[in-house]
């Protein structure tokens, strides 16, 4: 390799560095301070064809190189990582694999609006159970006639909410691990498709990341892209292309902070000089530049590779693992350089610190690269369920909270509130006593928690009784805390929150993000209560009512008792409840929107009593849920 960029890719930068240095940089600070979407900038972004830049004129792309798209990457991250990702993730993640996988139909109609930028592109593969693994997906889609139903959630997902076509990853066949993976192309605005709150990250604040949320979507069969069991090839082949705008976006905001450092470092004067007159700041801007051009040459080769259709992946791996790792040193030399000025809020050293983080950690985390890189020059070695070699084989699944019991109550809500509290005293908790509703989270033996379920705040009544009926502090989600403020935000729990480790948690319209369940994992006993069955906290909790929490909760109140409660003891850890070695018969699943058929509950609503095997149900039965035939139901 002969490496020079020619006089077409100077001439791009120069036009990109301009309109960054115009339309970005001077609201970079304003951005990252409110989490803001730099809407207008990636509008002119469209109009000036970067949002097509690698891909053929005929679908309304610049036909440019991909190291122009590197280019263009790095001088928008160069000002503001955010933006610089909110482009890679739209070309790399969400376009590119319609490009190359789309059929014609497919391209002309979606390609084409990505390319012009009439549309933006997001891509989601990420869920709380298929990270690194990400042959662990869960979401699924089922076939039923000309639509596939999609039911589950991603997380993290970059342009989240903001962008109006994803490519989705969801199993079609399940139980043979990545074979059973499909991809398609959803929109945003289909019934059942929905988004989760901004997540409040610690970099790239100007791009969106937001959770999807697939609640039975109807995708027309046509979206399917490329075969079904091609997915988890489709989402390898398109992370390889995104891991060089990963590693682009590093570089540029490596060398935003590089700039800005030498800059300061002239300019600074200590001891009666510049300080980048002593030897101790001028090796320091050796070595960031010399890690630049390194990483700057890994780039542009595996660019230059890939538009070559030369196998590229661990060319790809390398940049962005090198990249991202320089950037982190950079950023950490530069903040050094400006000295305590660096630390302040406004510097742009400090965001650039910020920004740089996440680099190392998505499109593949370093360590992953390094499995990528090694298993190009080693092979792959085949160990069961370990990342890098197993992947084809289903991992044995536990929730976020580890092993529940899972029994869940459906049906006339007085009769699941009875039988809830009846299994809780059952299992020994003494509700004739109870702690005071404002114990912090971390010493109550009880919480009773809300969610977004709750809905109005007149309604927060309710938790207030059930709290004292329960004798448990009251605990929310974070969104009502931090959103609703229905309570101080000392009172939310999850992983960044407060953390609950005593005997009973009681989650009321609480769907279970992952950042939530985390929080509560270490409960003995998880209570979950919430309209929408397929829930993810109901995989994570010991004991659930299906229904709504204005129907329920009254009746649950009444079963604890509204009578004061004697104080509580100092608590004892209590045991989780047991969890049945195997189902005592078989389940079944509707193949239609994924409903349960418990053989224990039965299904009252039909008037089939508890205990009715899946076998002995009336031929007419259909699906509670769906109304979906009984045939079309599958053993789980
Ligand atoms: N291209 C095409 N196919 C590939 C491939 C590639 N690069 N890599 C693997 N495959 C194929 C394999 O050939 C194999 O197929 P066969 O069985 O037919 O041979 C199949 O895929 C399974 O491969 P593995 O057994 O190697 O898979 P694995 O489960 O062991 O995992 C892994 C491999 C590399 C660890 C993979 O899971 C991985 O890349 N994980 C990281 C996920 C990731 O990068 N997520 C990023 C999310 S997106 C994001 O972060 C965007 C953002 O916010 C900006």
């Amino acid at each position: 390799m002969l490496f020079q960029t020619t006089k077409a890719h100077e001439e791009l930068r120069a036009q990109i560095r301009e309109f960054a240095e115009r339309e970005v940089k001077p609201i970079a600070f304003k951005l990252d301070q409110n989490n803001e979407f730099p809407t207008e900038a990636v509008k002119e972004l469209g109009k000036m064809g970067i949002l097509g830049l690698p891909f053929p004129v005929e679908y309304g792309g610049m036909g440019k190189d991909i190291m122009s798209y590197a280019i263009a990457v790095e001088e928008l991250a160069r000002v503001d990582g955010g933006t610089g990702v909110i482009l890679s993730a739209h070309v790399s993640l969400g376009t590119w694999p319609i490009f190359n996988f789309g059929t014609e139909e497919q391209k002309q109609k979606y390609l084409v609006p990505l390319c012009t930028g009439e549309k933006i592109g997001a891509f989601g593969l990420t869920e709380p159970n298929a990270g690194s693994d990400a042959g662990g997906t869960e979401t699924t889609a089922v076939l039923e006639g000309d639509h596939y139903i999609l039911n589950g959630e991603k997380i993290f997902i970059t342009n989240g909410g903001e962008a109006d076509t994803y490519v989705v990853f969801a199993v079609t066949t399940p139980d043979i691990g990545t074979k059973g993976i499909s991809a398609f192309i959803v929109e945003k605005g289909w019934e059942g498709f929905t988004f989760g709150d901004h997540y409040d990250k610690m970099g790239i604040r100007s791009s969106a990341t937001r959770q999807l949320l697939f609640d039975n979507v109807k995708v027309p069969k046509e979206n399917l892209l490329g075969k079904e069991g091609m997915g988890f090839k489709i989402a390898m082949a398109t992370l390889d292309g995104g891991r060089i705008g990963i590693a682009a976006q590093a570089l540029g905001i490596a060398q935003g902070a590089y700039e800005s450092a030498l800059a300061y470092a002239k300019e600074r004067e200590q001891f009666g000089m510049p300080i980048a007159g002593q030897q101790a700041v001028s090796f320091k801007i050796a070595d960031m530049a010399t890690k630049l051009r390194c990483a700057r040459f890994l780039i542009y080769s595996a660019a230059e590779l890939k538009e070559a259709h030369e196998p590229y992946g661990m060319e790809a791996a390398m940049a962005k693992m090198y990249a991202s790792d320089i950037a982190l040193e950079v950023c950490n030399d530069a903040m050094q350089i400006f000295g305590g000025s660096g630390f302040m809020k406004g510097m742009d050293v400090e965001r650039m610190y910020r920004d740089a983080k996440i680099t190392t950690i998505y499109e593949g985390t370093n360590e992953i690269q390094r499995v990528v890189i090694a298993s190009h020059l080693i092979g792959r070695i085949k160990t069961a369920n370990s990342g890098g070699g197993g992947g084809s084989k289903p991992a044995q699944k536990v929730g976020i909270t580890g092993a529940r019991k899972k029994q869940i109550f459906k049906g006339d809500p007085k009769e699941c509130a009875a039988a809830l509290a009846a299994a809780l005293k059952a299992d020994g908790h003494d509700f004739s006593v109870g702690i005071p509703a404002d114990t912090p989270i971390v010493k109550a033996e009880r919480v009773v928690s809300m969610g977004k379920g709750i809905g109005d705040r007149e309604n927060v009544k309710l938790i207030e009784d059930l709290a004292k009926a329960a004798g448990a502090a009251i605990g929310s989600s974070r969104p009502v805390a931090e959103t609703l403020q229905y309570v101080p935000i000392e009172r939310y729990v999850g992983m960044s929150g407060q953390k609950f480790t005593g005997n009973l948690y009681i989650a009321c319209g609480i769907s279970g993000a992952i950042q939530h369940l985390k929080g509560i994992k270490d409960a003995s006993c998880i209570v979950a209560i919430n309209k929408h069955a397929g829930a993810p906290i109901f995989k994570n909790c010991d004991y659930g009512i299906v229904g709504d929490l204005m129907e329920v909760l009254p009746f649950l109140i009444e079963e604890l008792g509204l009578e004061d409660k004697q104080p509580a003891p100092p608590m004892v850890k209590m045991k989780r409840p047991p969890v049945p070695k195997a189902p005592m018969q078989p389940r079944y699943v509707c193949s239609g929107c994924g409903h349960e058929y418990i053989p224990e509950l039965g299904d009252p609503d039909a008037e089939v009593a508890p205990g009715t095997p899946f076998s002995k149900l009336p031929e007419d039965w259909v699906c509670p849920e769906c109304a979906e035939a009984k045939d079309q139901f599958i053993e789980a």
